[in-house]
């Protein structure tokens, strides 16, 4: 997208040890992209230096296994970064506690027509179940394909697609796995 786009970037792949690497040479030829084999070199790839060096007006993004992007993430948050800037895919969600789920209704805002959700059962699945179909992809909380515009009420995020920032606004959620802290909730549908 950034060459497309003619945009500035830095690209650091890291991976254990060089047999691992995916990136053809078309890319890891360029000047800004920085291949780290920790096997090599011996050590792992400086994140939080990286993160140090980031121009202020950059935006970060991370994909990879979990345990990498959340290390990004708290690093980050620790230097301050605004959650604006970092963009993360996750390759897998983390297991979802739903111990707690109790049911709710979803009000859908174009017919005004309330939907149960039981305590066993997800937001997509009752909507499903009454005629309403939202484009789905993971299920999981990971792509973002089923955030749906949220009206009123509170929603009780499950996901890791949207960031704390865009979570506090409460204008959208991940119909797949989140919940509601309230009564009910208002969906754009
Ligand atoms: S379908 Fe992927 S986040 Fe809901």
């Amino acid at each position: 997208m950034c060459l497309a786009g003619n945009r500035p970037f830095s690209l650091y792949y890291a991976n254990a040890n060089g047999s691992d690497n995916l990136l053809s040479e078309q890319y890891t030829s360029l000047a800004n992209v920085h291949v780290h084999d920790k096997a090599t070199q011996g050590v792992r790839l400086d994140i939080d230096a990286l993160i140090k060096a980031a121009p202020a007006d950059s935006d970060i993004f991370v994909c990879g296994p979990n345990g990498f992007i959340n290390d990004v993430l708290k690093l980050s948050a620790q230097q301050g970064i605004d959650s604006e800037r970092l963009h993360r895919e996750f390759f897998t969600a983390e297991p979802i506690d739903h111990s707690n789920d109790g049911s709710f209704e979803v009000e859908i805002a174009s017919t005004g027509q309330i939907v149960s959700v039981g305590k066993d059962e997800s937001m997509l699945e009752a909507l499903e179940d009454n005629g309403f179909f939202v484009p789905v992809s993971c299920e999981e909380g990971v792509c973002g394909t089923c955030i749906t515009p949220l009206l009123g009420g509170e929603a009780d995020h499950k996901d890791v697609f949207l960031n704390d920032k865009e979570k506090a606004q409460m204008d959208r959620v991940a119909v797949c796995c989140s919940r509601a802290k309230t009564p009910r909730l208002i969906l754009d549908l």
